[in-house]
């Protein structure tokens, strides 16, 4: 798994064989400065960019997630021989699910993947659910309703990537599990820290902390039309962008610190307001991204909530994980002919297997696959 967030690949070893997953091993591989420069350069929707270095960059990170998946199994007992399947998500480049003949772009050449590594290889997961009339996001919440429902309990899964997303879990198993980007996670309060600080990210959110939420600014941030569309509804750093901010703070002063304040009000806001409009009053929200890591948004957040707010750790899953488990389990779906994508979450017209299968040389392929 690669976000939004660009920070990285998130890899996951995970055995399903019981009923539960079971993450035998885990390996984070940090972007070098040179592809995330390459991957912002090329994901930015107000460049021209050439297809000569799309290309390649296509290929690049296909040796790199290979590379990682390599490193990763280094760290075990086992081969190439003993995986199933991989699944990759591939580097978002653009996501645009609402434009006349919409799409969404993910990147990391599979047939290298499935070449250097051995291993048959699921990836673009997204464009099918968008050909069936979806969003193509968010794909997680089936995963959460595997791994996370609980009788008895309303729960609110809430990813905080680049992106929010959450998934509503009712403790009803009757009731419909439902799902939505909430709008920006961590991709403002990134770009903000990058451009007046030049770290890649607000560390336990320690500058924040020391500016002052602006009321006014928030207010006007909050009235983005995106946050008051119903679902299903996806977002992406296209639309919540620099631009997007600029546009909002143009003309006025304020001290840095201040708006990355107000930023990280704004995710723990509009999430917020998100899960409060739903038919769902959480009986407890799990929580995992790397948003987790920021303290004040956790402060902030936990203020809002009369509920427990816990990690996904607590529940049997790394916060740092969840999302790469996830892909793992819907290459699985795929592999085993099921569906991966929810109607009710992305709004695609019927249930569909998702991605392409690239066939590794040396594990398993499926031979009876039906859609
Ligand atoms: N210690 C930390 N303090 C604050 N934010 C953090 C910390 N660790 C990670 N993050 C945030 O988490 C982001 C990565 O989260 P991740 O779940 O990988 O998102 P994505 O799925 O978009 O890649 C980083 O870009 C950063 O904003
Ligand atoms: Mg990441």
């Amino acid at each position: 798994m690669s976000g939004t967030s660009m920070d990285g690949i998130d890899a996951s070893l995970v055995d399903f064989s019981a009923k539960k997953p079971n993450v035998v091993a885990s390996l984070y591989a940090p972007f070098s400065k040179t592809i995330v420069t390459k991957i912002r350069r090329l994901s930015n929707p107000s460049n021209l960019i050439s297809l000569e270095q799309l290309g390649q960059l296509d290929n690049q990170l296909g040796h790199l997630y290979a590379q990682t998946i390599s490193n990763l199994l280094k760290s075990t007992p086992y081969s190439s021989q003993d995986i199933i399947a991989i699944g990759c998500h591939g580097q978002t480049m653009h996501h645009a699910p609402t434009i006349n003949h919409p799409f969404s772009l993910q990147i990391g050449n599979p047939n290298i993947i499935a070449e250097e590594t051995g291993i048959t290889t699921i990836t673009d997961f997204r464009r099918r659910d968008i050909a069936a009339g979806g969003q193509g996001a968010p794909l997680v919440p089936a995963f959460h309703k595997e791994f996370f429902s609980a009788p008895g309990e309303n729960r609110v899964i809430l990813n905080i990537g680049g992106i929010a997303n959450i998934t509503l879990l009712p403790k009803e198993s009757r009731k419909k599990v439902s799902g939505f980007d909430t709008g920006p996670g961590n991709t403002l309060m990134d770009y903000w820290v990058q451009t007046h600080l030049h770290n890649p990210y607000d560390k336990n959110g320690n500058w924040a902390d020391t500016g002052i939420c602006q009321k006014e600014l928030l207010e006007e941030m909050l009235n983005d039309p995106y946050f008051f569309i119903e679902p299903p509804k996806s977002t992406g750093k296209e639309y919540f962008s620099p631009g997007w901010l600029a546009n909002l703070i143009a003309k006025k002063k304020y001290l840095p610190e201040d708006i990355q304040a107000t930023l990280c009000h704004l995710t723990t806001q509009s999430i917020t307001k998100a899960i409060i409009k739903t038919d769902i009053t959480p009986d407890r929200l799990l929580v995992c991204g790397g948003g987790i890591h920021n303290h004040l948004l956790m402060k902030l957040l936990r203020k809002e909530f009369s509920c427990p707010v816990n990690s996904t750790q607590e529940f049997g899953l790394h916060p740092d994980q969840v999302e790469a488990v996830a892909f793992a389990w819907l290459a699985r779906q795929t592999f085993n002919g099921l569906p991966g994508n929810m109607t009710d979450v992305t709004g695609a017209c019927r249930s569909v297997i998702l991605g392409g299968i690239y066939p590794g040389e040396k594990s398993s392929f499926p031979n009876k696959l039906k859609n």
